[in-house]
């Protein structure tokens, strides 16, 4: 069977689950395979497969048919530029958190950044982009779960930043050892009601410590918020991802805590409501 042939059949075996990703999904899933990059797959499509990659494809395929995302089974995962090990053992980075980074490192080029925290970190996607994008700074990334630091530290030593990443395990804030210049986090925000409509590859796939929000969804963000402030510097900022529609319980909570600073809630490309930002070095009236 050539090249050309198992991707075909592999993209009609997706088509079942994902009309619109089938297409690339059997082309990456085939890349994985056969080691090749895009272009030589391309060049090499009349090409035999063979029968050993063949069997590898079935197993992979018959993976994804079960739902399992696509990342997990290729072990990878694309965020902000960089390639990142993912497995079932982290949330699978977002497009959405790249406005985190963003964010952050506008902050960064501003008012400089010696010391920043990633809370929640999962694969590290975070404070490894960060910490790729501003040499200068020290990082401290914690996460309540240690099989996701696993990974974290995966991802820390493939970007050659594990000098720089201080990996914490523990609950929130408590871990980090002084106050620092910012605080990025992006928790798990989904609340109970939205949870089981999720679609089955994060519902039976992702890990439920990463997804779940809590009974309003904002169960961890408030009490990262009611925690924050003692480990954020004078004139420190906090950045944090929110659900799109979680903007108005948001900010009054952010308010109460932060009782002087400016709170701004930005949109993604998308214009949805996304990062929360409380800039404790511009005061409110
Ligand atoms: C939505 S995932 C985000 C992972 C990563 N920051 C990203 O953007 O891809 C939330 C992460 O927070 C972690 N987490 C959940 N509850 C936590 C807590 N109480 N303290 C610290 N981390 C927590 C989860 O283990 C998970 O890795």
């Amino acid at each position: 069977m050539t090249m050309r042939q198992s991707l075909t059949d592999a993209v009609r075996c997706l088509s079942s689950i994902s009309q619109e990703e089938a297409y690339l999904e059997a082309q990456l899933l085939l890349m994985a395979v056969t080691g090749m990059t895009r272009e030589s797959l391309f060049q090499n499509l009349t090409q035999d497969i063979s029968p050993a990659n063949e069997e590898v494809l079935h197993q992979l395929l018959a993976r994804r048919l079960r739902r399992e995302p696509l990342p997990y089974i290729i072990r990878r995962r694309f965020f902000f530029g960089l390639e990142f090990y993912v497995d079932g053992r982290v949330l699978i980075p977002r497009p959405e958190s790249e406005l985190l980074v963003e964010k952050a490192l506008q902050i960064a080029e501003e008012k400089g950044i010696h010391l920043a925290a990633d809370v929640g970190t999962g694969s590290g996607a975070i404070a490894v982009s960060l910490a790729v994008n501003l040499p200068h700074t020290l990082f401290y990334a914690t996460d309540i779960s240690s099989p996701a630091l696993e990974v974290a530290a995966i991802n820390c030593r493939r970007h050659g930043v594990q000098e720089r990443v201080h990996l914490l395990q523990g609950d929130l804030v408590d871990p980090l050892p002084h106050a620092v210049d910012l605080l990025v986090a992006n928790l798990p925000y989904i609340s109970h009601v939205t949870l089981p409509t999720l679609a089955p590859e994060i519902r039976h796939f992702e890990p439920a410590i990463a997804l779940d929000g809590g009974e309003d969804g904002l169960h961890c963000i408030a009490r990262f918020l009611a925690t924050a402030g003692p480990k954020l510097r004078p004139g420190g900022a906090l950045l944090i991802e929110i659900g799109e529609s979680q903007k108005q319980e948001a900010v009054p909570i952010a308010r109460k805590y932060f009782p002087k600073s400016e709170i701004v809630v930005i949109p993604d490309l998308a214009g949805k409501d996304r990062v929360l930002l409380v800039r404790t070095d511009a005061l409110i009236p």
